[in-house]
């Protein structure tokens, strides 16, 4: 079927379900989908009843859109997404981030979890993503390009909006939360990196290294909607510390967090321009 139908039928369904325009929209990494609960009157729409919709498997991922409100902005998250590693189509991947912008959202917002490769960064600190490398060796956008929904090809050079990141500094040291600043490394995953790719990565320029984001970044870069992503880095990527790397780590560092978390999403919602 063709995208532009399926985007429309999704569209129309969550339109049924919430009666106003979100102007921002939030994805919810790993762990960190607590976020939802601030949304006030929040009205919700589990994935699987959305028109073209798969259903989110990954752990710490509810799979449901939350719509309401958050520091007064109406904001629409996604609370859990969808991976790659997973075994969705790229292209899969994409589909919400189109309806997110065809629903008249103005911006979007992207967490995830990540694996520190800079050796200044610590456990728990957050990231804000200024580039990215893929290495997914995939890309969202591969096959028949509408031209309806963005250009074939496109300039990649400004993707993580430059006033939302200030945005972002500005909110992170109002907080006094020392807000880390890098290039996110996104790998397909399910399995972590082995320490060789690490070292590779880190000579690559990567600070940080996660299994999502970059294909959703793609996608809202092509269609038009700016960008602002943040790593929460849950353990430091492999062969840099002893310790095994496992999925626990990843919930149990973004539980620890997702207060302080919570509190910098919501300064940054609330000064975003509209
Ligand atoms: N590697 C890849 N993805 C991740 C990691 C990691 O070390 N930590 C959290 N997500």
């Amino acid at each position: 079927m063709n995208r532009q139908i399926q985007i429309q039928q999704a569209v129309d369904y969550i339109h049924s379900k919430i009666h106003f325009t979100p102007d921002l929209a939030i994805i919810l990494g790993s762990g960190l989908g607590g976020l939802a609960d601030k949304i006030n009157a929040p009205i919700y729409i589990p994935y699987g009843d959305v028109p073209h919709f798969p259903v989110s498997t990954a752990p710490g991922h509810a799979g449901r859109f939350v719509a309401g409100t958050l520091s007064g902005k109406k904001v629409l998250a996604m609370q859990g997404r969808f991976h790659y590693y997973e075994g969705y189509d790229m292209s899969t991947i994409a589909l919400p981030i189109q309806v997110l912008k065809a629903l008249g959202c103005k911006a979007l917002v992207l967490t995830n979890a990540a694996g520190g490769i800079n050796l200044d960064f610590s456990v728990g600190d957050f990231m804000l993503i200024n580039d990215h490398i893929n290495l997914m060796g995939n890309n969202p956008l591969r096959g028949c390009n509408d031209e309806t929904i963005g250009p074939r090809f496109f300039d990649m050079s400004h993707v993580y909006n430059i006033n939302y990141q200030q945005i972002a500094r500005e909110c992170a040291k109002k907080l006094d939360i020392d807000l880390k600043e890098g290039v996110y490394l996104g790998f397909m995953g399910p399995s972590y990196e082995t320490p060789a790719e690490i070292k590779a990565f880190r000579l690559f320029g990567a600070d940080a290294v996660g299994m999502s984001t970059v294909p959703e970044v793609i996608a809202a870069d092509h269609c038009g909607l700016p960008v602002l992503a943040m790593s929460l880095i849950t353990n430091m990527a492999a062969g840099i510390k002893e310790e095994t790397l496992s999925g626990d780590d990843v919930v149990q560092t973004a539980q620890q967090k997702g207060e302080v978390f919570e509190q910098l999403m919501i300064s940054i919602v609330n000064a975003m321009p509209f």
